[in-house]
């Protein structure tokens, strides 16, 4: 008998067939008893139909419970009504174990309860649909850069020093050499391979010692940095917009299951993939002014500004040439005005907020080295860094894309913590 796979059931309409998972429900009337069973790949109610079976099979079927492990065989059946729909008549049943008492139920549980047993609320739908959006996410995003000409380069995350900034650093003992720093993004180390490779990009972990408890901050995420030669600010957007566009017609449509059990809103989803709008800092702020926000020029962006500027959009939106004194370091000043830096936000609509950081570099190491100074950085421990304007320098541009944030938006979802399958959060460590 052939094993297979949930998600290959059509193309066993008729024969019989093996499945391994468990059992996400089970209910019985009479003679008949309906389990709905999942392998890992997609969910098919099984029927157990006493007269079909021997005594001991269908007294097998009445003992499972709600995850139970099991070795399920039996018919494919097309659904009379609903052709995209397959049964299982059941023909054996071997139990491999009986779950008792699986905590969590049909019944509404809070937040902090599922957290707990964030170990088994990963079985749940909605948390398998978001598990396997962010699959995909993840595939098309490398999937682009991968036809673009970025190679992956992995950047260190145990470091020497400071990405953005120290207010966020989460800091070790490194053996005799003192204080070690979790990255905050790899950015920095992107850099220097696109001196030896053109386009780079990183995929990992990052940290960030952030007291925001918010529902779009993770202490631990996982960033996607890219980096580019000879790409100057323009094209460091257009980019991120073809990128972004591609990840978006990717969930439509390979996630569609999935984005029906989040009941995502698949219309705003397409209405995104349309030309992105982009707005300096300075109109950002007009814009928000003329709704009554009493915001001033030299401010940094919240949420709920966020929020307000991306409400009359379908599509995200470029926040770029941001005052320096509110932005990284690195990011190269604005030769048409030097109180204003080459950056750029991307604001998703919906109210999703930041999913990406990026600048244009500043490639000129006196500028650079003054900028450095005038923030009292330890200029010694970047000299690598400063290098890399001494030995060839050119212009460059690159971006960071938050996963969890992107993730967020394709899904639809509330929070941040249930698109990671373990959340890092101030007050949250445990499982
Ligand atoms: O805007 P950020 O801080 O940019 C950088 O780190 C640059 N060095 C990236 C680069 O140019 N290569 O972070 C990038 C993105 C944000 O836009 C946001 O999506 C996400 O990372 N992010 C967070 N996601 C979850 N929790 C947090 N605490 C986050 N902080 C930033
Ligand atoms: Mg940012």
């Amino acid at each position: 008998m052939q094993d297979i796979f949930v998600k290959d059931i059509s193309a066993y309409q008729g024969q019989e067939v093996r499945l391994k998972g468990w059992v996400r429900n089970i209910r019985s009337s009479g003679k008949l008893i309906f389990i709905i069973f999942r392998d890992g790949t997609g969910t098919i109610q099984a029927v157990a139909f006493k007269p079909d079976l021997d005594e001991a099979t269908f007294e097998d079927a009445k003992r499972l419970t709600l995850e139970s492990s099991l070795i399920i065989t039996g018919i494919s059946k097309q659904h009379p009504k609903n052709p995209n729909e397959y049964e299982l008549n059941i023909t054996g049943i071997q139990t491999i174990q009986i779950s008792e008492d699986y905590p969590i139920t049909k019944k509404e549980h809070g937040p902090d309860f599922l957290l707990s047993n964030r170990h088994l609320w990963l079985r749940s739908p909605k948390q398998w649909a978001i598990m396997r959006i962010r699959h995909k996410v993840y595939l098309a995003i490398c999937e682009y850069l991968h036809e673009n000409n970025f190679f992956r380069f992995d950047s260190p995350i145990l470091t020497p020093n400071a990405c953005e900034g120290t207010t966020t650093l989460f800091e070790l003992e490194y053996f005799d050499v003192g204080k070690a720093y979790l990255s905050q993004s790899g950015q920095l180390y992107l850099e220097t391979g696109i001196m030896s490779l053109g386009r780079v990009y990183d995929f990992g972990p990052v940290f960030r010692a952030e007291r925001s408890k918010t529902r779009k901050h993770l202490t631990e995420f996982w960033m996607m940095d890219a980096e580019a030669a000879f790409v100057e600010h323009d094209e460091n957007m257009q980019i991120q917009e073809d990128l972004i566009r591609h990840v978006i017609r990717s969930v439509l449509s390979e996630c569609d299951s999935e984005l029906d059990i989040l009941e995502r809103d698949k219309g705003a989803l397409k209405a995104a993939d349309a030309p992105f709008k982009r707005m300096t800092h300075f109109e950002a702020i007009e814009y928000l002014r003329a709704k009554g926000s009493d915001i001033d020029h030299s401010s940094d962006l919240g949420a709920q500004d966020e929020t307000l500027i991306t409400e009359e959009s379908q599509v995200p939106i470029f926040i770029e040439k941001w005052p320096k004194e509110i932005k990284a370091f690195y990011m190269k000043r604005d030769p048409n005005n030097e109180d204003y830096v080459l950056g750029s936000d991307l604001i998703a609509p919906e109210g999703f907020g930041e999913i990406i950081g990026g600048s244009q570099r500043e490639d000129d190491h006196d500028l650079l080295l003054s900028r450095m100074k005038a923030e009292k950085m330890d200029i010694e421990a970047y000299q690598w860094y400063l290098d890399l304007r001494k030995y060839g320098s050119v212009p460059h541009s690159g971006f960071g894309i938050g996963l969890e944030r992107l993730v967020t938006w394709m899904s639809g979802i509330h929070h941040i913590r249930e698109t990671i399958p373990y959340p890092r959060m101030i007050y949250r460590i445990y499982p």
